[in-house]
């Protein structure tokens, strides 16, 4: 134990420790970047002093980082995994999509959006040669005042039954994945599959993470949107199944119950809203009305 003496010297020693650092930031020119780096450097410090980090679990941390470093490429993001398991990336969502009025949650981009995934029409198939049970997707876009927006960018992009996005394959292959346009009613429709649920990827240190702690990698299942228009604030976010067992359990926090829709099983050959053959296999419908708010120079 340290005698009274002894520990304020100590507590001293660390307090002058922080501030020397957060000093070393008060020239900055930018002040935005001297703000986000002294406070990174006093919540750093605070962390380690509470849990009184050891030599060996600050080399395990760094061991960690490199892990993370070395496994990241073009197409696997460890760090945004990371950020993602630990709830940061929902955060940084949530502190930039703020509420207003109904528009339409946000949540977690996640690393398997591509930039130019084909045009469909109105009514169109998404799927591709993905394999999976058929959906029937269709809603409306509008402001918060509830007019209509035709003309809406609407990206769509899924897993395949398997699980997987089709960047995760190494065929080259485009499917899960389109991007159409709302109409003069600013409504929309186009087939899609029945979002099934997946694993993040967890053969890297993220997964050893969660196994470590005794948390499992599964996403709840859910089919990503992105939609912009002009003067309106871009909206990504995904629409979740009810019932799925994952909702409570999702591993990047990503679920919102206003997210949360009806995806109404149909039974194997009932008459599609399109009147498409579907040779007979069973489908589900769901409907989901998006709104999106002003864009910050528009409120
Ligand atoms: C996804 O929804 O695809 C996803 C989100 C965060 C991490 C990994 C995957
Ligand atoms: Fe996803």
């Amino acid at each position: 134990m340290l005698d009274d003496d002894t520990r304020d010297a100590q507590t001293k020693r660390e307090d002058d420790l922080v501030d020397t650092v957060v000093a070393s930031f008060a020239a900055a020119p930018d002040p935005r970047l001297r703000e986000v780096m002294q406070s990174l450097t006093r919540h750093l410090h605070a962390f380690v002093r509470d849990v009184r980090l050891t030599e060996a679990e600050w080399n395990a941390g760094i061991a960690f980082l490199t892990d993370a470093g070395h496994i990241t490429d073009d197409r696997r993001q460890e760090f945004i995994l990371l950020s993602d398991v630990l709830g940061l990336s929902m955060q940084t969502v949530a502190i930039n999509n703020e509420a207003h009025g109904d528009a339409t949650e946000a949540t977690v981009f996640g690393p398997f959006f591509v930039g130019d995934a084909p045009l469909i029409e109105n009514g169109g198939d998404i799927a591709g040669d993905a394999p999976g049970e058929a959906c029937w997707v269709e809603g409306s876009v509008r402001d918060t005042e509830g007019a209509p927006i035709p003309g809406a960018r609407i990206e769509v992009w899924e897993a395949d039954e398997d699980g997987f996005y089709d960047v995760q394959y190494s065929d080259d292959r485009v499917a899960g994945r389109a991007h159409l346009f709302s109409d003069e009613e600013g409504t929309f429709r186009f087939w899609g599959l029945t979002p099934t649920p997946y694993p993040i990827p967890d053969d890297g240190p993220v997964g050893r993470l969660l196994a470590a702690v005794g948390r499992s990698p599964m996403r709840a299942s859910h089919l990503h949107f992105m939609v912009s228009a002009p003067g309106r604030r871009t909206l990504v976010t995904h629409i979740f199944v009810r019932g799925d067992e994952l909702l409570a359990s999702d591993s990047v926090f990503g679920v919102k119950e206003s997210l949360i829709m009806d995806f109404d099983r149909q039974r194997a050959g009932a008459t599609t809203p399109d009147g498409r053959d579907l040779g007979g296999a069973p489908w589900s419908r769901t409907r989901f009305d998006i709104v999106l708010a002003p864009s910050a120079e528009e409120r």
